[in-house]
């Protein structure tokens, strides 16, 4: 049966990769859809023509305080400004505008914990009440606007809680991935100098304990910033709280006041940090404020994904990453939704945990990666089958390039013909969807589609000309969007560096490769850069790099992406060790190890190669492109500039 159905698939790809087949979304999905035919081709006039006026009419969905002077201030380019001389908070449009309308008793979050009888909801009044009374708390610690606090935390509760706290009060919140190596955290914590960390005793796993305060704790020996440490009771097991410094949640929480007025804040006020690799060793912090992020969050959630306030809706994101600040928080309880929350592992107990949830729930929408889908397949179709999914209405992916084969399996056996596909083309720093279809899209499997109304998106070559059809080049955004990054904090020479300074013409420049086809359909190849995509996770060469020449025995290494078939890519590592270091197994082991400890188990390395020279320019870089020809038998390009 599952072989049957692989080849089903295999040949439905084949027929669609010669037929360039398009999937027309059904008449019924179109017809109820948050956004017709003829409005949708009126805003991509609009963002053509009266860029301003379209986010503006954008703007007018959310609540201010107090509206904008000017929508766009483009005085200090690159540093945009939005919506300038407006007062907003994001927490009040998420949560405290709903309270007083019917939805005040509607569930806003659905929580699934990985132990599969664990279950929570809460509505709306609820949320509201436990926001305030975080808010009350971080205010007891004596955080104020602009303070940071880090949240080091798995999908729970209290992680949304916690950031739509610090929210409400224009304190500044960075989540570290949960998955983070004690040093990575500490990192973060350090570049942020977080006056508070939130975090848990631990997290649930693939149905193992996974102790999180032990790491906290290992962070903490060279934190200095750090006053306090609030820790959640999520997996109960004993642990030391002697240190004055770690506070538990449930205590702080007990009898504080559950009013609190939100922060009246200036539209362009940060409003989180969510660190991102580059191409050196050091995370950038990608800075977001309230006003512009909320609009954009808000208009591509309710346009792309046509999200409706019956709907459930479920993105299988972790919090930590810039998906789930967006679409698992802020986008759908700005639009006044349910969002679920699933805490675990996607094969926990069983693979066919994702579709379970889906039945259960009765999920409208689901979002998730391609990795994920591509190791569900594995398992075979018969087990979506077993499920009636009946209740899904549209799907989404992201995070890489989806390859057909996943896209017609997902459309086939998850969506069973029925749900288009949103393939979101996104990254940290554009906070929101930038290039997608709309549920009246025609889809082409593997394409995101066309730039989002109001998105200037362009390929280009180094010169910033646009290349010819079907050519490969830099994908660019030419016009400033409001829900985009602000600045890296600490550290604007490096935003405008990275970011304005590569391509001419003062665009934004993406870091990845694309074509357009002659539909002027977008096709993203990946990365332009040393930035590997591993499992939809962004990891750069030079950060594997120099976590293994911290390791005593390495004296070069050169990190480079090799394709694979669940995870997209993996990385393999070329190793010049110092004198008195033979290379054998048990160091293969021990680095791996060192490295799992550097940098958390999210850098999935393929393998180890111990070699006594490596490719290097006359100036000493180490070529990696040289490395990925050799070892993908492709031809490694012009080497004049190689040294030896
Ligand atoms: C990079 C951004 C945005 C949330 C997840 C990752 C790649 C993302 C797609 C897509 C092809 C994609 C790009 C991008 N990427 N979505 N639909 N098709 N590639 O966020 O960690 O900031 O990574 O992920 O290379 O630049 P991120």
């Amino acid at each position: 049966m599952a072989r049957k159905g692989k080849e089903a698939v295999k040949e439905a790809t084949e027929a669609l990769l010669e037929e360039q087949r398009v999937f027309r979304p059904l008449p019924e999905v179109v017809v109820e859809a948050n956004v017709s035919p003829k409005e949708y081709q009126e805003a991509i006039e609009k963002g053509l023509t009266d860029l301003e006026g379209f986010w503006e009419e954008a703007a007018e969905e959310l609540d201010w305080f107090k509206k904008w002077d000017k929508v766009l201030d483009e005085s200090n380019a690159p540093f945009y400004k939005w919506f300038t001389g407006a007062k907003c908070n994001i927490t009040y449009n998420a949560v405290d505008r709903h309270i007083k309308t019917h939805r005040k008793n509607k569930v806003a979050i659905i929580w699934q914990g990985e132990p599969p009888n664990e279950k929570k909801k809460l509505t709306y009044y609820e949320l509201y009440r436990r926001v305030n009374k975080f808010a009350n708390v971080l205010k007891s610690l004596g955080l104020k606007k602009g303070d940071r606090v880090a949240i080091y935390m798995p999908n729970l509760l209290e992680t949304a809680i916690a950031m739509l706290g610090c929210a409400k009060l224009g304190v500044i919140h960075t989540l570290v991935y949960a998955g983070f190596s004690a040093l990575a955290l500490r990192e973060r914590v350090n570049d942020a100098k977080a006056k508070v960390i939130v975090t848990a005793d631990g997290l649930y796993r693939n149905g193992k304990i996974i102790n999180l305060k032990e790491t906290v704790d290992e962070a903490m020996i060279e934190c200095p910033s750090v006053e306090h440490v609030i820790v959640v009771q999520r997996t109960g097991q004993p642990i030391d709280m002697s240190d004055g410094r770690y506070l538990w949640w449930h205590d702080l929480m007990e009898g504080v006041s559950d009013e609190c007025e939100p922060e009246i804040l200036d539209s362009e006020h940060p409003l989180f940090i969510l660190y991102t690799s580059g191409t050196t060793g050091k995370p950038k912090g990608i800075l977001h404020v309230h006003g512009g992020y909320m609009v954009g969050i808000n208009r591509t959630l309710r346009w792309v994904f046509d999200l409706k306030e019956t709907d459930i809706y479920w993105c299988a994101a972790d919090v930590g990453w810039i998906t789930g600040h967006s679409y698992i928080v802020y986008g759908p309880l700005i639009c006044g939704g349910t969002t679920v929350m699933y805490e675990g592992h996607p094969l926990y107990p069983k693979p066919d945990r994702m579709w379970q949830i889906i039945d259960k729930f009765g999920i409208n929408i689901l979002y998730t990666a391609p990795t994920t889908i591509r190791m569900l397949m594995r398992f075979g179709s018969e087990l979506p089958r077993r499920y009636s999914l009946k209740t899904l209405r549209l799907l989404g992916t992201v995070g890489e390039p989806i390859n057909p084969e996943a896209w017609m399996w997902y459309y086939q056996n998850v969506g069973r013909e029925r749900c288009p596909i949103m393939d979101t083309w996104w990254q940290t720093e554009t906070g929101m969807f930038m290039i997608a279809p709309l549920p009246l899209s025609l889809l082409k499997p593997g394409s995101a589609t066309k730039p989002f109304p109001g998105i200037h998106a362009d390929v280009v070559d180094k010169e910033g000309k646009p290349v010819p059809v079907g050519k490969g080049g830099f994908l660019i955004v030419k016009k400033p969007w409001p829900s985009m990054l602000r600045t890296l904090w600490g550290d604007p020479e490096r935003y405008v560096k990275q970011y304005w300074d590569v391509i001419p013409g003062g665009v934004y420049t993406t870091g990845d490769v694309a074509r357009k086809d002659e539909d002027g359909y977008f096709w993203i190849q990946g990365r332009a850069d040393d930035v590997m995509n591993i499992a939809g996770h962004r990891i750069g060469t030079a950060e594997v790099e120099s976590a293994f020449v911290a390791h005593p025995a390495v004296a070069e290494a050169a990190c480079i992406g090799v394709p694979d078939p669940v995870k997209g890519e993996v990385a393999k590592v070329f190793v010049i060790l110092k004198k008195g270091y033979e290379p054998n197994d048990e160091l293969d082991k021990e680095l791996r190890q060192h490295v799992r400890k550097e940098l958390g188990p999210i850098v999935i390395i393929k393998s180890i190669q111990f070699v006594e020279s490596l490719p290097k320019t006359r100036s000493g870089k180490i070529m990696r492109r040289v490395l990925k020809a050799q070892e993908l038998g492709m031809d490694p390009g012009d080497l004049t500039t190689l040294a030896d």
